[in-house]
């Protein structure tokens, strides 16, 4: 018999991770939330009737408990639980935030439970399709060995796979982690509005552009770096490089640095890449110079 879990907080991590673990057999011991009405909501998909708005009481009820409420929560509710006698010793508690480390779990391994972090490497939105999203994804587990090997277990049989990253090293894990989504869209928005500058109409931009990035990021996954980068910097073709300084100069001049920062990073990989023509890379290297 696997162990039971509770879970603490139904919003749209905690409810998908509750629903994908129930479908690999664990039990469902008890659901709590903020309001009864995401618990009821969560209960209802994972098919129990044992939900409530009794944080300590649900997180008794359980072998695992998942406190999956926002970042800023985890320490008062995981204080309030505690607080209640609601962790006890063979329990194991988690929670779900990539940027929080599992030292915000100490009241729940004060009473003998044993803690982990574990943070789901996925963008959760919708609950069915956040569970089918969790079968195969990457999670970061970071925490006090016996606790980490157990959730160790838990995201195997979810057929994980995982990167361990020390306590010291979370925040630069989280940060690269925005570089790798949050910051996608931020340059999918300054391309849209490039494109509407080109005079492309508003509502064609980003579903003209959603093919392009759907087409990079699998050759990403397929070739990996540094083959996967292509364009102009890749091919090493400066006068290409130069239009596009002169013209973003001229028409949207505030995009500028950040054309050029990434522009060199770019020069870097290409040059790991190696098939620049020759003798473009210092070219470009001093097209692409900062403040120039
Ligand atoms: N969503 C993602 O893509 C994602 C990915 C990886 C990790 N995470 C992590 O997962 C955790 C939850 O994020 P989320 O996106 O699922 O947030 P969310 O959708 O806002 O859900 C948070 C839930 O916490 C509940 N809650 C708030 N205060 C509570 C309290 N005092 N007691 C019990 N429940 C309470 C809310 O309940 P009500 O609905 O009843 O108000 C809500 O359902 C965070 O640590 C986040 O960093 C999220």
């Amino acid at each position: 018999m696997k162990p039971s879990i509770s879970l603490i907080g139904a919003g749209a991590a905690g409810t998908a991770l509750l629903l994908a673990l129930s479908r690999k057999g664990y039990p469902v011991a008890a659901i709590s939330s903020r309001t009864s009405e995401s618990a009821r909501r969560c209960a209802e998909l994972v098919g129990t009737h044992s939900f409530s708005t009794d944080n300590s009481a649900a997180s008794a009820a359980g072998d695992i408990v998942f406190i999956a409420t926002p970042d800023s929560l985890i320490r008062p509710v995981s204080e309030e639980i505690s607080g209640n006698g609601g962790f006890h010793r063979g329990q194991l508690v988690l929670h779900l935030s990539g940027a929080l480390t599992s030292d915000t779990l100490t009241d729940a391994a004060d009473l003998g439970a044993d803690i982990c972090a574990m943070h789901p490497i996925q963008t959760l939105a919708e609950p069915l399709e956040g569970a089918r999203l969790l079968e195969s994804a990457w999670y970061c587990l970071e925490g006090p060995t016996p606790g980490l090997e157990q959730a160790r277990r838990l995201t195997q049989s979810l057929s994980g796979r995982i990167l361990t990253v020390a306590k010291t090293d979370k925040a630069l894990y989280h940060a690269a982690l925005c570089v790798a989504s949050n910051y996608l869209v931020v340059l999918e928005k300054l391309a849209v509005e490039m494109l509407v500058e080109a005079g492309v109409e508003p509502v064609a931009a980003l579903p003209a552009l959603m093919p392009l990035i759907r087409g990079a990021a699998d050759n990403l996954a397929q070739c990996g770096l540094p083959t996967a980068l292509t364009g102009p910097i890749s091919r090493g073709d400066t006068a290409t490089v130069a239009q596009h300084l002169r013209v973003i100069d001229d028409k949207c001049p505030g995009y500028l640095p950040l054309y050029k920062d990434l522009g060199r990073q770019a020069l870097r990989i290409a040059e790991d890449k190696g098939n620049m023509a020759p003798g473009s890379a210092a070219l470009l290297e001093a097209l692409l110079k900062a403040g120039s």
